[in-house]
């Protein structure tokens, strides 16, 4: 059994308060991050593993968050696959996912050879951490990887991985299978370098309907957790705008189930029932508040909670990049403060 709170949360145990961390906690809006950044490309400091672990540690040291997420990007894995990527600030790949041939081509990385890195950083970290904080790994979701492999960047309506979805569904299904498997790999190979948690990001699989969910996503989201080495590493899925379709994200069969902030908490915990713990939900620009609405925002939420077990305190999506960071250290303080026992 773990003594970390972020860990007993995780698994619905008691805690002696409500752990919180935030999805994107290294980055833009801290100086010290801005600080590392001005010398190399974010490509190459997620490529450094004596760099990608310093900003790792960034916001432990500054905010006090109760876990540290390695700091890489859900589309470093997908380089290997043999698409040429680039930060532009937002993810670019030249050659995008098409054809059946574009898919036949795709490879699946050995982990060890080809994103060395990432399994290097998890392992300085887990040296600099111990004791201190737990280490969560992350992996974007097949569905939302695949949006950006055959988009070739982010979009507005998703087109061309709709068209590929309803119009070839062979060609998507062959797809969605090599980048399920290829995403098992890297967060088994993230497990056996040390992570003590793994966090799988959906972040688009909110623009389909809840039958398309349940035809298109579901299947190979479950595939990868099922075929995930558990082996006492619980795992938190988070799929932005799931709204009303929370009861499908929990066939999953995740541990914990991320929030974002269309849904109350209390509502999604009555819609998911107690075996499952949950991680949110406060809206990211209520940072940008006073002090005073924050810590009202953060009350509110501990509250929904009531005193049912298994919550993380999360931002509802990533911070973002300009957002004071004595907010969000506040924030954190907040959390802390508001719901210490006795
Ligand atoms: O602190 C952490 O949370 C760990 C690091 C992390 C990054 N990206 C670093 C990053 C994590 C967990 C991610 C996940 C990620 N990356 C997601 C899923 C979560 C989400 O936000 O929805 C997605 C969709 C991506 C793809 C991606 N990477 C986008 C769309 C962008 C550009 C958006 C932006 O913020 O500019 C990135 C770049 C990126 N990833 C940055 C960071 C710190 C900014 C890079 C920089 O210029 O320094």
């Amino acid at each position: 059994m773990s003594d970390y709170r972020f860990i007993k949360a995780c698994w619905g145990q008691p805690v002696d308060m409500t752990p919180v961390w935030l999805m994107r906690q290294a980055g833009r809006y801290l100086p010290q991050y801005m600080e590392v950044r001005r010398n190399v490309s974010f490509l190459e400091l997620c490529k450094t593993p004596e760099l990608a672990a310093e900003v790792t540690i960034q916001p432990i040291d500054y905010l006090g968050a109760d876990a540290a997420i390695l700091f890489s990007d859900i589309l470093t894995p997908v380089e290997p696959m043999g698409l040429k990527l680039d930060f532009a600030p937002g993810p670019v790949f030249e050659n995008p996912v098409r054809t059946q041939a574009d898919i036949d081509a795709l490879r699946i990385p050995e982990m060890e050879e080809d994103v060395p890195y990432v399994l290097e950083t998890i392992r300085i970290l887990r040296r600099e951490f111990e004791g201190r904080v737990p280490l969560i790994g992350f992996g974007g979701a097949p569905f939302t990887l695949a949006c950006y492999m055959v988009e070739g960047k982010g979009s507005k309506d998703f087109a061309q991985i709709k068209r590929m979805m309803y119009a070839e569904p062979q060609m998507y299904a062959a797809l969605m299978d090599k980048v399920t498997e290829m995403d098992r790999l890297y967060l088994n190979a993230q497990i056996e370098a040390g992570a003590q948690a793994i966090q799988i990001f959906d972040t688009w699989g909110g623009i389909l309907s809840p039958v398309d969910y349940e035809r298109y996503i579901l299947p190979y989201t479950t595939r990868l957790i099922d075929g995930l080495n558990r082996q006492g590493v619980p795992v938190i899925h988070f799929v932005k705008g799931a709204g009303t379709m929370l009861e499908l994200v929990k066939r999953a069969g995740s541990d914990v189930i991320g929030l974002d902030w269309h849904i109350s908490l209390n509502k999604a915990r009555t819609l998911l029932g107690t075996e499952v713990a949950v991680q949110g939900n406060l809206d990211p620009t209520v940072l940008y508040a006073q002090p005073e609405y924050i810590e009202q925002e953060v009350k509110r939420i501990l509250d929904e909670n009531g005193d049912r077990p298994g919550h993380i305190f999360n931002l509802g999506h990533g911070i973002l990049p300009t957002v004071p960071p004595e907010h969000a250290k506040f924030m954190v303080e907040c959390v802390h403060r508001l719901s210490a026992k006795g």
